[in-house]
C-alpha cells in the first residue's frame, strides 16, 4: 500500500521546532500592540472575485497560482493566496470606515499558492502581516517601515536594511506604461506567452515575470521611480525625510514593482541572501485604490506581510538562538495504587500553581519511569510508594546535580522552585 504523505509544498511543524514559531508570532503581536494594531482573523477562503479584483487578474498569483474550485453550491471559491484582499473586504463589510482612522489591523495567517516548490517557496506558507486604512500621508508609510525594522531588531536580526521604491499612482502609471511598451515592443517575440498577453493589458507585470528570458529583457527597462508625477514624487521625498527622522536605515531600489496589482506609490521589501532564490522575507506597500475597487468609499491603505518560513530560515542562518522553553519541571514516579493516587493529586496541585508536573499513567515499572523522566529532561523526580506515604516524607531528586533532599509530603503542597 502507498504510504500517505503530506501534499507537495506543505509541511508539518513539529513540537521540537514550534517554540521558534511561537516566539516569532508572540513578538510580532507584542510589537503590533505597541504600535496600536489590533488582531483580525479572516476566512481561509473567499469568493474568487475578491482576489481577481483585489490582487489583479493579470498577476502570477491569480493567473497561475491560486487554488480555485467550485463548492457544492457551484460558487467559485479560492484559498487565500495572501491577506490584504480579505482584510480589505472585511473592512468594508464590517463598516470599519466609521472607526476613527487610521484603522490598524494585524494578522497571522496561512496562505496558499500553487508555485514551483523550492527552498523558501511552499504551496502552504505562513504570513505575519498588517494593514492600516484611512491615512494618505507618508507619515504612516514611515511608521509601518519603522515597525518592521523594530520587529527585526527585537528578533535579533543583524542586517535589516529595507528597500523602498515608488510605483506611482494610476495617472503616472499611464504615462509610464507608454514608455515601457515602447521599450518592450522590439522584444515582444522573445517574451513568454503570458507576458505577450500582459503587454496590452498590464505591461508593468512583465517586469515581475519569473521567466529567465523575460527577466533578461526587462533588465534595462526604464524605471518607474524616474517617471512618477509630482505628487507621487513629493510623497516619496517626504517618506525619505520621515525615515531619516526616525533613524531607519533604508535603500532605494528602483527594481521593486511587487507582484500584486493593488499597489500605488510606496512599495518596500526586505530581502536576504540566505533564503534561496526567493530571498524576499517581507513585502508591502500602499494601495490607495483597493477599497474603492471593492465598491467601498475611497479610502487609502498600506501594509506588509512577512513570510514566517523565510524569517525563521534567516534567523537560523544568522545563528540567532531562540531559547527553548523550560523542560518539564517535576516528575512523580509512582508505585502501587496509593502512590499513583497521591501522585495524581500532587500533579494537579503543582499545575494549579503554574509548575509543569507529570506522573506515570501507564503502570510502568519504577526503572522504566526513571528512564522516561531522565530522557524527558525533568529537573526533579520524586518517588511515591507505600513506604514514602507511611513515612510522610519523600526524596526530591535533583536530576542535573544528582543530589537528593528529604522533604515532608505535607510541605510539597506549597513547595516552590
Ligand atoms: P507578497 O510579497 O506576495 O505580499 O508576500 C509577502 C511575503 O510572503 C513574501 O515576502 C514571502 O516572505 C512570503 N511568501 C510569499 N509566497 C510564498 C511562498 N510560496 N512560500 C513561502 N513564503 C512565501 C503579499 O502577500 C501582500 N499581501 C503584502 C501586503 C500586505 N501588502 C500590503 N499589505
Amino acid at each position: 500500500m502507498n504510504k500517505i504523505t503530506a501534499p507537495k509544498g506543505t509541511r508539518d511543524i513539529l513540537p521540537d521546532e514550534i517554540y521558534k514559531w511561537q516566539y516569532a508570532e508572540k513578538i510580532f503581536a507584542q510589537v503590533c500592540d505597541l504600535f496600536a494594531y489590533r488582531e483580525i482573523r479572516i476566512p481561509t477562503f473567499e469568493s474568487t472575485e475578491v482576489f481577481q479584483r483585489g490582487v489583479g487578474d493579470t498577476t502570477d498569483v491569480v493567473q497561475k497560482e491560486m487554488y480555485t474550485f467550485l463548492d457544492k453550491g457551484g460558487r467559485s471559491i479560492s484559498l487565500r493566496p495572501e491577506g490584504t484582499a480579505g482584510v480589505a473586504r472585511s473592512y468594508i463589510e464590517n463598516g470599519m470606515g466609521s472607526i476613527p482612522a487610521p484603522v490598524r489591523l494585524y494578522y497571522n495567517i496561512t496562505a496558499f499558492r500553487y508555485e514551483n516548490v523550492q527552498k523558501g517557496r511552499y504551496r502552504e506558507f505562513h504570513q505575519l502581516g498588517l494593514e492600516a486604512f484611512g491615512s494618505y500621508g507618508p507619515e504612516i508609510d514611515a511608521e509601518i517601515i519603522s515597525l518592521l525594522s523594530f520587529y527585526f531588531n527585537k528578533m535579533g536580526l543583524k542586517s535589516t536594511k529595507i528597500k523602498i521604491n515608488s510605483i506611482g499612482c494610476p495617472s503616472c502609471r499611464k504615462t509610464y506604461d507608454i514608455l515601457l511598451c515602447d521599450y518592450l515592443r522590439p522584444h515582444l517575440d522573445s517574451m513568454c506567452s503570458t507576458c505577450k498577453e500582459r503587454f496590452d493589458k498590464n505591461p508593468l507585470r512583465i517586469i515581475d515575470c519569473k521567466e529567465a528570458r523575460c527577466k533578461v529583457i526587462t533588465m534595462d527597462a526604464p524605471a518607474l521611480l524616474d517617471n512618477i508625477c509630482e505628487e507621487c514624487s513629493t510623497h516619496f521625498a517626504a517618506l525619505e525625510e520621515n525615515l531619516k527622522t526616525l533613524g531607519i536605515s533604508y535603500e532605494i531600489d528602483k527594481r521593486i514593482v511587487r507582484g500584486l496589482d493593488y499597489y500605488t506609490k510606496t512599495v518596500f521589501e526586505f530581502v536576504s541572501e540566505h533564503v534561496g532564490t526567493q530571498g524576499t522575507i517581507c513585502g508591502g506597500g500602499r494601495y490607495d485604490g483597493l477599497i474603492e475597487e471593492f465598491g467601498g468609499v475611497k479610502t487609502p491603505g498600506i501594509g506588509f506581510a512577512l513570510g514566517l518560513e523565510r524569517l525563521l530560515m534567516e534567523i537560523d542562518s544568522q545563528e540567532i538562538v531562540i531559547d527553548k522553553p523550560d523542560n518539564s519541571i517535576i516528575y512523580f514516579a509512582n508505585l502501587g495504587q496509593s502512590g499513583a493516587d497521591l501522585a495524581k493529586v500532587l500533579c494537579m496541585n503543582f499545575r494549579s500553581r503554574g509548575i509543569k508536573a507529570e506522573t506515570d499513567l501507564m503502570g510502568r515499572s519504577l526503572k522504566a519511569q526513571m528512564k522516561y523522566a531522565s530522557k524527558t529532561g525533568f529537573r526533579y523526580v520524586v518517588v511515591l510508594g507505600e513506604e514514602e506515604i507511611s513515612a510522610g516524607k519523600v526524596k526530591l531528586k535533583n536530576m542535573a546535580e544528582g543530589t537528593e533532599q528529604e522533604i515532608l509530603i505535607s510541605d510539597m503542597y506549597c513547595m516552590e522552585f
